[in-house]
């Protein structure tokens, strides 16, 4: 029987092993580092845990099925998902990148990949893709070592959709890999495998973990030969989650569906009120029937996810609505219960050059709200303390 996704987010397809006899209803911690054998040539499955350890390879099945990948791998955050996911490339390879993406993304390829050879365009894929002549603006982009396109859909922070299916015709024609961050949507959302991308890519840190409290990664593949790869790389390296941190993120992910369910509710009332404030000059949400990423978002995903972003009138008035919040934390991150607001210039996105910001729209008068599962009437009465109190 196939499982809905919010069956799965307890049972994954219902072949996630336990070497556990007790029947324990909650996965146990494999608290060890190493496994002890019965004698030369034999093994348990389990050798040493950077290699793989009970706990993460249940999580792992988890979000596998999530993800309808055949094979998910558990790191210590986003960024050592991301960063082992370059080691696939050699040097010499050449990547295009969306340009709106979380800053320590953009940190890693600017700073850390082009060190080790490889190069990187930067380009608005969401503009490229939106005419017909899409084709002809990505070959003008793709070289003989092009190798990849590395994107988020809705961006970070400025929210702009990417039609996956496009873009994975064109990764597919030219003989690319399509790399997708699914953090902002969650797989409760959107599922870019089943919509042609080969890697997906999760800060599990945020709406699969849900709680602010633990760090993880994921990377999510449909191809045998990149999980294969994948898999060396993460017990060669050593990135792989710890066992207590696995079982937080599978604690967290079995609440995901109602999580998604409360704050895109949430999300949408905050919406609603922000567009009618004056002193909001722009509301950058997916959910907006004149967003110019409402039809595609609408066609590709399952919701428009609980981010938002908004435009103040002037600068100081986004720094006091810092001050001011209460109930809402002035924090980093985002997909927790808790709502946070950011404030991606000084924040997620400090390392992202200047000229990149201005020309992706993140000024000094932006913010972004992460919304998460409190009472909807609490959070509205916040947002009116601090925009008027
Ligand atoms: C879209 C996105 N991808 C990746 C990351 C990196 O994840 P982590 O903080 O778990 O390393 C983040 C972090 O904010 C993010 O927002």
């Amino acid at each position: 029987m196939e499982y809905s996704i919010s069956t799965k987010c307890l049972y994954g397809k219902g072949d996630a092993v336990t070497t556990d006899t007790s029947g324990a209803v909650s996965f146990p911690i494999y608290q060890t580092a190493t496994f002890a054998h019965k004698e030369a040539g034999e093994s348990t499955g389990y050798d040493y845990s950077r290699l793989q350890n009970p706990t993460r390879e249940q999580l792992e099945k988890v979000v596998a099925s999530l993800e309808n990948g055949i094979e998910a791998l558990a790191f210590s955050s986003g960024m050592a998902a991301i960063t082992a996911l370059m080691e696939l490339f050699q040097p010499g390879d050449h990547i295009i990148t969306d340009c709106d993406l979380y800053g320590g993304s953009i940190r890693l390829f600017n700073n850390i990949s082009k060190k080790n050879g490889m190069t990187f365009s930067h380009v608005n894929c969401s503009k490229l893709l939106a005419g017909n002549d899409a084709d002809v603006l990505f070959a003008e982009l793709i070289h003989d070592n092009t190798k990849a396109i590395f994107v988020e859909t809705p961006t970070n922070p400025m929210m702009n959709v990417i039609d996956i299916r496009k873009l994975a015709e064109i990764a597919n024609r030219n003989s690319l890999l399509l790399i997708v961050d699914n953090t902002f949507l969650s797989p409760y959302l959107q599922n870019p495998l089943d919509l042609g991308a080969h890697i997906v890519v999760h800060s599990g840190t945020k709406y699969l973990g849900g709680h602010n409290d633990t760090l993880a990664g994921f990377v999510v593949t449909s191809l045998e030969e990149i999980a294969a790869k994948l898999r060396f790389i993460i017990k060669t390296i050593g990135s792989g989650l710890a066992p207590f941190d696995s079982w937080l993120i599978l604690r967290g992910i079995k609440t995901l569906a109602i999580r998604m369910d409360r704050a895109e509710r949430n999300t949408q009332r905050i919406v609603e009120w922000l567009c009618r404030q004056q002193k909001v000059t722009k509301v950058y949400y997916p959910g907006l029937p004149d967003s110019p990423g409402y039809v595609i978002c609408k066609g590709q995903a399952r919701g428009f996810g609980c981010m938002v972003t908004f435009e103040v009138e002037t600068k100081e008035l986004a720094l006091e609505i810092l001050r001011k919040v209460r109930l809402i934390q002035f924090a980093e991150s985002l997909g927790g219960v808790e709502t946070l607001i950011t404030y991606p210039i000084t924040q997620t996105h400090a390392d992202v050059p200047k000229e990149v910001l201005a020309a992706n729209g993140i000024t000094d008068k932006i913010l972004r709200l992460s919304v998460g599962i409190e009472d909807e009437e609490d959070l509205i009465k916040e947002l009116e303390r601090v925009f008027y109190g």
